[in-house]
Order: C-alpha cells, then structure tokens, then sequence
C-alpha cells in the first residue's frame, strides 16, 4: 500500500517447497454482496468468517455512509442497518471499489431512491452494468442515466429478470433488489457461482425466501419483512486455487480447510493433469507434487467460463504454476478482455508465453527465476506470488495494494506453509 514516502513489497524466495495445513480466508466475493445485503436487514447481522481486506473496508465505508453502524474485529462483522436512511454512493467510494455498484438493488429495496456514479473502467478492461440496470428496471424501478452518474427511483414490485449473460453481479443485484420488492420476482439465465448461494443462505436467514441459487433460475418471494441475523461465510476458493498453484510451482504436500472441494473442481482437475495428486474430503483439499517431478502441461485448453467452467479469477495463477512445466499449454479468457496482464511480468522472470487475442501460449520453461514485479490487478498479484515460490532466488512484488484487496496476509500465509516471504517498506523509486 502506499504510504508517505514509501510502499509496501513482498520479497518471496523461491525453490522451497510447501507444507503443513492452513484454513483458508473467507470469500472476498461472498461477503461484499452480503455487506450490500444488510441494508435489507431489520436488525444488527453478525458475520463471522470475514476477511481483513482493503475492498471490505471499503464496503463497511460505504454502509457507515448510508447511516448504518458497521465495524470488523478480527474477523467478525457486526451491521446494524436500523439508522440508514442515505441513498447515494459518493464517486470516490465507487471508485475505491469495483464491486460498489452491487448497492444498487438493496438501495432501492430500502429507501426508493438511489444515487450512483459509474463504477468506470478498471484493471480488466470495460465492465458494463447494463445487465444490472436493466433487472433494476425489470423489477420496476425508473433507471435515468446522466453525465453525473445513475439515478434510480421507486420501490421495487417484483418481476421477471431475463439475463443475457449470467452475470454474477447482475444476479446478484437482481436478487437483493427482488428480496425488497413487494411482489415475486423471477431470475433467469441467473450465474451459478458458489458464492450466490452463500448469498442465498444468508438471505434466508434473515427470514428471506429466495430459492434455486446454484441453478439458472432463482424465484425470490417478495414483501417479507426482514430480521436481523448471524452467518458464516464461505471459505474463499480463489485464494484456496492460488495457494494450490503455488504447491504445483514450488512441490511440496499442502492441505486446506475450509473451502468445498466441489467449488473447485475444475482447478483440481487442471492440477491433477498437470501430474499433481490431488485428494478431497468434506471441506478439505489436499495437492501434493514432489519437487524431483516437473509440472506436465496440460492437453486440453483451459478456457474460462462462468461456474461450473474454470474461473476467469483462477486463471492467472494457474498459469504462473504451469509456465514452469514440460510441454505447453493453451490458455483461452472468455470472460474478461485485459486478464493477460501478469504475462509481461511473468515473462521477466522467464517465462515464454505469447499471447494473441483472448488466447495465451504457454511454453513451459524448466525454472522460472526470481525478479522485480509489479502486480497490475488482484490475480495477477497472486500469480506473480505463485510463479515467484517455483523460481530461484528472490523476487520483489510491488503493486501490492492490488493483492490487498483479496488476499489476507498473502505473506503470513505462505511462510505459514513453510514458504520464504516478507513484506517490507520500499522507497517508491527503488522499484
Ligand atoms: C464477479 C467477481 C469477479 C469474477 C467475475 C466472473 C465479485 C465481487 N467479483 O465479477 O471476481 O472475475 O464475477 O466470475 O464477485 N457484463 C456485462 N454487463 C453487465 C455485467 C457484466 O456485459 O452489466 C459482462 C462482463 O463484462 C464480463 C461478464 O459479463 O464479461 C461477466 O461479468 P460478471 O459475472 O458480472 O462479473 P462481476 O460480477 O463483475
């Protein structure tokens, strides 16, 4: 993170492989929609399993804004929406988080009005809400766009959503909104990620009855009124696949708690071509390799596509693990147009990748070797930390303030598995 004069690094030495245990963070991806959604409560939430990260910090900003009282200690979130009565987003909170636009639904849910600017372009490339507005409209609630930002009137009466594209934010905003309509509403073409259902489960137990999450369509019962409540959220399976990559880079024998195997299958399966063993239990995930062994590539492409197909997020760090590797390897993003961004910077620690379009060539190299590299996005910073445990000596991982927005600790969990990472205070031109 910047701070005066100085930024934080991470100086990650290479070539030791992994072991020992670790329970993994709660889901980045579950809890921002279920802080948005306790705008929606009656009464105080408590959330347990949440993670210490900048974009959650950004989430309770934006609540205490509205007027709820919000904190995190430890990893415990405590939201007493009772005093809320605000209705617009400032440009600044929108901007400190991507994710900001998914206060839409439960705004209108709440107050019948809600003020927004655009959440802009980001490190991805161009991420539209056009989906979002438009089941905001379906539910019946005006949508007026301007130069200054969305402005959204009227309260939700329930409806039919048809998404073109089973956008996880959309279907997101599309339930909160729908849970807050006076009538039902129904979500087709819905996206099926885990964390939906996580968001479903803790709906419902505010007294909610939302049901299908997990599958293409999802009813929501409208006007009930809502209590307050206590959940747990999920375990995060991104960083759980980013720590598994880095098992495959480095070798070693890692297990991991708190994640549903099931939520990860594509990855293990990658993994397990890729001449890893790879064995699961309830809430466990084991991934051995022994270093003698290389990493094999893998034959068939590994093209992202919304759940149940291999995550857009679990792509760059699978490909920092397979850069060292016997063979090669097609990568296909299908979801996002600037995810190859961790390519350059993997190419300086040696790696021969060619990208071309929405396709990447990777051409496993026998080691990679440590360098100076800069995290442009969340993932990307996570693969960038893969690729440095697999390579020989020490590299120095700036852009962190990326990492920090998903990743707990990125380096108090790698030497909790027996890896070399420190993080430190650099002066900025030093890097
Ligand atoms: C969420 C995740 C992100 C993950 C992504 C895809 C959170 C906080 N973030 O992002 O980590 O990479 O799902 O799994 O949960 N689209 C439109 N119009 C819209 C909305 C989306 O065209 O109104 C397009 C996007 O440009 C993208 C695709 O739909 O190409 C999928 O995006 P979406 O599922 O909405 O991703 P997010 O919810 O932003």
């Amino acid at each position: 993170m910047w701070g005066g004069f100085t930024m934080s690094v991470l100086y990650i030495r290479g070539g030791k492989p992994l072991e020992g245990e670790l329970t993994v963070q709660g889901a980045k991806n579950s809890v921002l929609p279920i802080l948005a959604a306790c705008l929606l409560a009656g009464g105080p939430v408590e959330l347990d399993n949440c993670p210490r990260l900048t974009d959650v910090a950004a989430a309770l900003g934006i609540l205490r804004h509205l007027g709820c009282q919000a904190g995190q200690e430890g990893h415990v979130i405590t939201v007493d929406p009772r005093g809320a009565e605000g209705s617009a987003v400032s440009e600044e909170q929108m901007r400190s988080m991507r994710s900001s636009i998914i206060f839409l639904g439960p705004l209108l849910a709440r107050t019948g009005q809600a003020r927004l600017t655009y959440p802009g372009g980001c490190e991805l490339g161009a991420r539209p809400i056009d989906l979002h507005l438009s089941a905001i409209r379906a539910l019946g609630c005006q949508v007026t766009e301007d130069a200054g930002g969305i402005y959204c009137r009227g309260r939700p009466v329930g409806g039919e959503v048809y998404l073109t594209l089973p956008s996880v934010g959309a279907t997101e905003n599309a339930m909160l909104c729908a849970v807050g309509a006076s009538g039902d509403s129904t979500i087709v073409n819905a996206a099926r990620e885990p964390e939906i259902v996580d968001l479903q489960g803790f709906l419902n137990a505010l007294g909610a009855r939302v049901r299908g999450a997990g599958s293409g369509v999802i009813t929501v019962e409208g006007g009930r009124r809502l209590g307050g409540g206590h959940y747990t959220v999920m375990g995060d399976r991104i960083v759980a696949a980013t720590l598994l990559a880095g098992v495959a880079a480095a070798g070693g024998h890692v297990a991991l708690r708190g994640v549903d195997w099931r939520s990860l299958a594509t990855v293990l399966s990658v993994f397990h071509q890729a001449g890893c063993q790879v064995a699961s239990g309830e809430d466990r995930v084991e991934l051995a390799r022994d270093p003698s062994c290389p990493l094999q590539a893998v034959r068939e492409i590994i093209h992202t596509a919304p759940y149940p197909g291999f995550p857009t997020d679990a792509q760059a760090p699978v490909m920092a693990a397979l850069a060292a590797s016997r063979g090669s390897t097609w990568f296909e993003e299908n979801m996002f147009d600037s995810r190859y961004r961790h390519v350059a910077e993997l190419r300086n620690m040696g790696a021969d990748i060619t990208v071309r379009g929405r396709t990447a060539l990777v051409r496993g190299v026998e080691r990679l070797h440590g360098a100076r590299v800069a995290a442009a996005d969340l993932r990307g910073g996570g693969a960038l930390a893969v690729a440095a445990l697999g390579a020989r000596g020490e590299s120095v991982l700036s852009g962190l303030h990326h990492v920090d927005r998903g990743y707990e600790c990125l380096e108090g969990m790698l030497r909790q598995l027996g890896g070399q990472a420190r993080r430190e205070e650099e002066e900025p031109a030093a890097s």
